[in-house]
């Protein structure tokens, strides 16, 4: 579709933004995406955590009031966040949309609304007002039976999704280890009802987009449409899609010396380490990271966010000893260029959380993963990398600086690596052609564009 097919046709999409980094890096690309498609974007965003205009003159942004404060709300706490957004920002996001359709203004026509998932009120704003909603997962399409849960007949409440897997056994699913990675048996009630909230929405959704690519999760999509019916578009990753002229997405400035440090190793020989923007852990996890970086003798880059162990400033923690080991083999930043980290010649391994965006931009390079999942969709991720696709190994039980060494020197450089290195590259030769002209996400986004265009 040409650009100024949807420019002609005055098309304005509206995008809803979940507030944290992990979310606002792939709603913007998305947004990026959709411009160059020839949509006019307006982001809507709570005021907590929110995105560099200046850095985005091409788009029109509203920030909303969300009585969010960093002091009040933990991340982790989906339940709490998620209620507090709809309690605080569905008026103003109502009454913000209803003013829009008051213009006369063709280009500012609003086509639809596009929001994140866990943003579900605005599913509920679209109904009001008789717009479409798409709603996007920033993660993988396997998190849509995550987070689904169905009501029990006759009013009993919700069923979820694990209690349909044991009475229908889907074998395609059991690689992914589904009962295993959904957690405890018994789902506290709010965190049922949140899910079945967000369930609910998806359905109403006059499409899905996600971001990962169709051959990735080939076989949960079937499983997948068995429970959605709205049609779903796998135009990810957003990241690649996305202009290569895309402004970054940060929150936090990313170090760019690190690149001048990668430019100065050799091919494939750095291990790159980093935990996403929520995980935390404690001092002992990080000390014993620490030895097994010393002791794998790979030289690494690692990036220690301030706060990835409570209330610690920065480095302080780490022993002298082991920055004396190191020095001149280790580079530490806060914050890296993460993309271009991965599409460094320099990097052979990375070792990740297993964030859906982590995981997606390492696919995309080749390189293989050390997965360390801590909560939420992470433990999907890991399942996939290691068990599913096979590019991964994953970093099970207590962390220990011997499991640590060993576990690195496989991935990097031991023979027993070897096949999960050139799964690696063989992931991404496939990432490649699903990007390029034809391929499923390329195609998959032109039939978005028209699919929205039918409204
Ligand atoms: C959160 C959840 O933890 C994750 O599981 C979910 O899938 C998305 O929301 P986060 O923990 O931040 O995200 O991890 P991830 O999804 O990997 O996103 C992190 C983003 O920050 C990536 O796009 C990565 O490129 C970027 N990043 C990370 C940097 O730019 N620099 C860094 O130093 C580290």
């Amino acid at each position: 579709m040409e650009k100024q097919e949807a420019k002609s046709l005055g098309r304005r999409l509206v995008l809803v933004v979940f507030p944290f980094q992990g979310h606002i890096n792939p709603m913007l690309q998305l947004a990026t995406i959709l411009n160059s498609k020839g949509f006019s974007i307006t982001i809507v965003h709570p005021q907590f955590n929110s995105p560099n205009h200046a850095k985005h003159p091409e788009f029109s942004f509203v920030s909303l009031p969300d009585g969010l404060s960093k002091s009040n709300i933990s991340p982790t706490d989906l339940v709490a966040l998620i209620s507090a957004l709809k309690t605080n920002c569905e008026a103003p996001f109502q009454q913000y949309l209803e003013e829009m359709l008051k213009v006369d203004d063709p280009h500012d026509r609003v086509a639809c609304v596009v929001y994140d998932g866990f943003m579900h009120f605005a599913q509920v704003v679209a109904n009001n007002l008789k717009l479409p909603g798409i709603n996007v997962r920033t993660s993988a399409v396997a998190t849509l039976l995550f987070f689904a849960v169905f009501p029990r007949a006759h009013d009993q409440g919700y069923i979820s999704f694990k209690e349909c897997l044991a009475q229908a056994p889907a074998p395609e699913l059991q690689s992914l280890d589904f009962n295993d990675v959904l957690g405890p048996a018994e789902i506290p009630t709010p965190l049922l009802e949140l899910r079945a909230t967000v369930t609910h929405a998806t359905k109403k959704a006059s499409a899905v987009i996600v971001n990962t690519m169709h051959f990735l999760e080939q076989q949960t999509m079937s499983k997948v449409h068995e429970y959605f019916p709205s049609p779903i578009f796998c135009i990810g990753p957003f990241h690649k899609l996305a202009p290569p002229s895309a402004s970054s997405t940060s929150l936090l400035k990313e170090d760019t010396s690190c690149i001048s440090w990668l430019d100065k190793q050799a091919p494939n020989s750095v291990i790159y380490i980093s935990f996403g923007s929520m995980v935390s852990m404690d001092e002992k996890e990080l000390v014993e990271i620490a030895w097994g970086l010393a002791n794998s003798e790979q030289p690494f880059l690692w990036v220690v966010r301030p706060g990835l162990v409570h209330g610690s400033e920065w480095i302080e923690l780490l022993p002298e000893s082991f920055k004396e080991r190191v020095e001149g083999r280790g580079c530490i930043v806060k914050w890296a260029p993460q993309k271009e980290v991965l599409a460094h010649g320099a990097v052979g391994g990375f070792w990740s959380h297993c964030g859906w965006n982590s995981t997606m931009e390492s696919v995309c390079e080749g390189v293989p993963m050390l997965c360390r999942p801590y909560f939420g969709d992470q433990g999907l991720g890991a399942r996939y990398v290691c068990r599913v696709w096979k590019v991964g190994l994953e970093l099970e039980g207590v962390l220990e600086r011997g499991k640590i060494e060993r576990a690195i020197r496989t991935l990097m450089v031991d023979s027993e690596g070897v096949e999960i290195r050139e799964r690696a590259k063989d992931l991404k030769e496939k990432a490649d052609l699903c990007l390029s002209e034809d391929g499923s996400s390329y195609n998959a986004l032109n039939e978005l564009a028209q699919h929205i265009l039918s409204f």
